[in-house]
C-alpha cells in the first residue's frame, strides 16, 4: 500500500482559507460544469458555502450542472428537529440560495426516511456515486477525535456507506448544535473510508486549535491507524489540507 504526503496549505487567517477553498471549487465548477462534489456539513464549511453563494450572486459561477453527495446524515432526529438535519443545513446554507437542481443533491439517507432497522449497509449510495462517474472533489472536515465523515475511531479502511454509532466524544462535541445532549442522535449513516478514498481529489479543511491534535496525528503518522480515522487520507495521492494552524503544524 503506497503512503502519500498530503499537501498542506496554511494561512494565518481562517478567512483566507475559506477564500482559497471556495476559489478552487469555483474554478473547477467552471471548468467541468457537470462536476460531482462530495460535501461536508458542520461549522467548518459554512463560510466556504457563503463564498459560493456570493460568487453565484456576482455571476461568477452556476451550479446548474453540479451533482452533490453529502458525507452523512443523522438517524433518529426528533420529528420536529429538521433544523438539525444535514439536509436542512445544506438547503439553507447553499442549495436553496443558488441555482442547484435540488434533485441532483444526494444524501446517504434523507433525514426523515423510514429506516429498515435491520439494515446496516447503504451500499447503494456507493453505487449511485460510481454510476455518476465518482466524486471529483471531496470536501472534508475533521473531528477532534480524528473522524472524517462519521468514521469514528475503530473504523475499517474497507468501510463503504453504512449505518454507524457515534462516539461519545462526537455526541459531546456536536451537542453544541442541540438544545440538550440527550437530543443528539446516537447513530448516523455515513460514507465509509473506502467511499471517501475513491474521490479523485480531497480537500480537508481544519480550523482552530481544537483540530490540531488530529492534524498532527495525520501529518506525523506513517500509515493508516484505525484509532485516528483521518490517517486513511495518507493512502490517497491527492489530498490537500487547508488550515489556519500554520505555525503549529508546519514548524512542529
Ligand atoms: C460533517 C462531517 C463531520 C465534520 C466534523 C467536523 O458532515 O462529516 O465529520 O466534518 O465533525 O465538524 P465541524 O466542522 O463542526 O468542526
Amino acid at each position: 500500500m503506497n503512503i502519500y504526503k498530503p499537501n498542506i496549505i496554511a494561512f494565518k487567517e481562517k478567512e483566507e482559507c475559506d477564500k482559497y477553498t471556495s476559489s478552487i471549487l469555483i474554478k473547477e465548477i467552471n471548468k467541468l460544469k457537470k462536476i460531482k462534489l462530495g460535501l461536508a456539513t458542520g461549522s467548518t464549511p459554512r463560510e466556504i458555502y457563503e463564498n459560493l453563494v456570493s460568487a453565484y450572486k456576482n455571476g461568477a459561477v452556476s451550479f446548474k450542472g453540479v451533482i452533490t453527495f453529502n458525507l452523512d446524515e443523522y438517524i433518529g432526529l426528533k420529528e420536529n428537529d429538521y433544523e438539525n438535519s444535514y439536509r436542512f443545513f445544506m438547503n439553507s446554507y447553499l442549495f436553496e440560495k443558488v441555482d442547484f437542481n435540488i434533485n441532483n443533491t444526494f444524501f446517504p439517507i434523507e433525514w426523515n426516511q423510514k429506516l429498515d432497522l435491520d439494515k446496516n449497509d447503504y451500499f447503494e449510495y456507493d453505487e449511485l456515486i460510481n454510476s455518476n462517474g465518482g466524486i471529483d472533489i471531496q470536501i472534508l472536515g475533521v473531528g477532534e477525535n480524528g473522524h472524517i465523515a462519521f468514521n469514528e475511531p475503530g473504523s475499517k479502511l474497507s468501510a463503504k456507506t453504512s449505518k454507524t454509532n457515534l462516539s461519545d466524544s462526537t455526541i459531546e462535541v456536536n451537542s453544541r448544535f442541540f438544545k440538550a445532549k440527550a437530543d443528539v442522535p446516537t447513530q448516523a449513516v455515513t460514507m465509509g473510508l473506502d467511499t471517501i478514498l475513491k474521490a479523485k481529489r480531497i480537500l480537508l479543511v481544519a480550523y482552530g486549535k481544537n483540530k490540531l491534535n488530529a492534524l498532527k496525528a495525520l501529518t506525523s503518522a506513517s500509515g493508516f491507524n484505525e484509532n485516528i480515522p483521518c490517517t486513511a487520507l495518507l493512502l490517497h495521492n491527492n489530498v490537500t489540507i487547508i488550515t489556519d494552524q500554520a505555525i503549529e503544524l508546519l514548524f512542529k
